[in-house]
């Protein structure tokens, strides 16, 4: 069996380590990466420390809008599908890098096979949202990582092809956490003290573009006397500058650069709480059993909520405080992102369907 694999953003690298090496002990794996993320510490550091194959194509779209962006990848994906002639089209979560995977595959009646497919917000403003929603209509395989994807899908007519495997990203933690706790020494290098601090990410749209959300984030960052270790998104870094804040972030906020993988997950583990408004990171977090604090309206990941670790406070200024101060993670977890195996699964089924 042939799958050509599109990835092209921070995510889908991580994501795409463990399901590339168990793909490729059976089949042949054609890497298409998009350049939609082209710096070396969001793309590079990633293929190196997961030991991800080197793309066998990189289309070097880079920024732009997303019309641009998407169409880009559009026009060179369909090229090499036409070339490669693949069984299947494997995509990730819901990025630009997806949905133009997706739509080039479909209207060459290649078989696409969605990984994270299912998930929603409900919230059109997103472009997230507008990904995932057409990208999991035009899917033949659908990769549920929750049963809340599994119910979202059903809601919207989508039974077909549907599969419940768990979260691919507890697969890729499982495997590296061991691997992080010896190698990384960041909080060494940090100065820092195992519980005694917290991460934040921030890199939505909503919250990167908005001059007042931005600048309520920080100034609560900056009103807790706590460490809190931000490494920085180049979205984010781009509109804090832009926007003045760059220079007013206080001496409690650690900002560094975007972290590889095995770094940020030592980093998390040993956090006291961890505020962000990444999907990934809301997961990790709930994996890790660190209480998490998500600066957006809503989620994708509602049974992290349900289970008492996860807490939404949007880009309130008081919220944010309030719940650095005081929200606490709950006693137990489930297996909401199934036991691990979601890999191997996917692979079964993909056999399966051959
Ligand atoms: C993208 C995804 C988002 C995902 C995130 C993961 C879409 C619509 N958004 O958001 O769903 O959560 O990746 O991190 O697909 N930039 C750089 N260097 C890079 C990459 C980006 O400087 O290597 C800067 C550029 O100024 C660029 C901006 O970041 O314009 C945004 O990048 P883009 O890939 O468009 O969206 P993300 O915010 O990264
Ligand atoms: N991540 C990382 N370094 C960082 C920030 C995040 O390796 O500096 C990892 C994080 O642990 C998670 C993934 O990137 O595995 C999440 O990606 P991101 O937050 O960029 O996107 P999202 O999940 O929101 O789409």
């Amino acid at each position: 069996m042939k799958i050509l694999s599109v990835i092209g953003a921070r995510p889908q690298f991580i994501k795409c380590a463990p399901l590339s090496r168990a793909i490729r002990k059976e089949h042949t794996e054609i890497l298409v990466h998009t350049g939609q993320h082209y710096d070396p510490k969001m793309s590079d550091i990633f293929f190196k420390e997961l030991q991800i194959p080197e793309p066998d194509y990189n289309l070097g779209v880079g920024s732009s809008s997303h019309g641009e962006q998407t169409g880009k990848m559009l026009i060179e994906i369909e090229k090499i599908l036409l070339k490669e002639k693949p069984d299947f089209v494997l995509i990730y979560g819901d990025t630009n890098s997806t949905l133009a995977g997706a739509l080039a595959a479909s209207k060459l009646h290649i078989k696409v096979a969605h990984v994270e497919a299912g998930l929603r917000s409900f919230d059109q403003s997103m472009p997230e949202e507008i990904n995932r929603v057409l990208t999991d209509h035009v899917s033949n395989l659908l990769f549920c990582p929750t049963e809340t994807a599994v119910l979202n899908l059903k809601n919207e007519g989508i039974t077909s092809g549907v599969y419940s495997v768990g979260d691919v990203m507890l697969d890729a933690l499982e495997y590296n956490i061991n691997i992080a706790e010896e190698k990384s020494a960041i909080l060494e290098n940090l100065g820092l003290t195992s519980k005694e601090y917290l991460v934040a990410t921030v890199h939505r749209a909503s919250n990167t573009d908005s001059f007042k959300n931005l600048s309520f984030i920080i100034n609560a960052f900056c009103d807790v006397d706590i460490p809190i270790v931000f490494p920085v998104h180049p979205r984010t870094e781009k509109y804090l500058k832009q926007y003045g804040l760059w220079n007013k972030l206080c001496e409690n906020v650690k900002v560094i650069p975007p972290l590889g993988y095995l770094e940020m997950l030592k980093l998390m583990t040993h956090s006291r709480k961890i505020l962000t408004d990444s999907g990934g990171v809301q997961k990790e977090a709930y994996m890790l059993g660190v209480p998490c604090i998500t600066m957006r309206d809503n989620t994708e990941w509602v049974e992290t909520v349900k289970d008492g670790w996860n807490v939404l406070v949007r880009a309130d200024y008081e919220k944010i405080k309030n719940a650095i101060l005081t929200f606490e993670g709950a006693e137990i977890k489930n297996d909401i992102f199934g036991t691990g195996n979601a890999c191997e699964d996917i692979c079964d089924i993909l056999n399966e369907h051959f």
